[in-house]
């Protein structure tokens, strides 16, 4: 028997330590939970996607009376920064979430089926996307989506 653990890392910072340019992001994220369509779960979270050229696009979670047709705002964003520019490398995106009182304190940790999307995004361009989760309290920086999700299934897998 071979005991195999896989380690992961992410960088913790408060608010005030970020970059101009990553605090615009999380605010982007935090803006677009606006826009989060969630009669369900009253959960709003929202997404914001800065690509290789500077443009950022957002997005937010969108509910469905049948449960598993909504989609998380990480994949809602990430979809249409894909479709609307499906040349553009996805450099970082950030994610928000609040409830009805206010955001979480916490860092919102993304889906399964996110970190799944979030993966292919990443190997899609060959490029590394950062991850930020934003919490009142805390901010997570994953340098890479890979990061979220060891011992992935991606299109080597499927290789012999
Ligand atoms: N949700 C997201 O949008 N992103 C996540 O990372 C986790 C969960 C949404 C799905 C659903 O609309 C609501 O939050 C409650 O699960």
């Amino acid at each position: 028997m071979e005991h195999l653990a896989i380690c992961t890392d992410m960088k913790v910072y408060s608010y005030d330590e970020l970059t101009a340019d990553d605090r615009a992001l999380i605010e982007a994220a935090k803006a677009a939970t606006a826009t989060s369509y969630v009669p369900y779960s009253h959960f709003s979270v929202g997404a914001a996607a800065r690509l290789k050229d500077g443009t950022v696009v957002s997005g937010s979670n969108q509910e469905n009376a049948a449960y598993p047709s909504g989609l998380c705002a990480e994949r809602t964003t990430l979809f249409y920064a894909n479709a609307q520019y499906p040349n553009m490398p996805v450099e970082t995106l950030a994610v928000a979430a609040r409830t009805e009182k206010d955001f979480i304190a916490d860092p919102i940790p993304p889906c399964g089926a996110c970190r799944q999307v979030m993966l292919e995004v990443e190997n899609r361009y060959g490029q590394s996307m950062r991850v930020l989760l934003y919490g009142r309290d805390r901010i997570y920086e994953i340098e890479k989506a890979a990061n979220l999700l060891p011992l992935s299934f991606n299109s080597a897998s499927m290789e012999d």
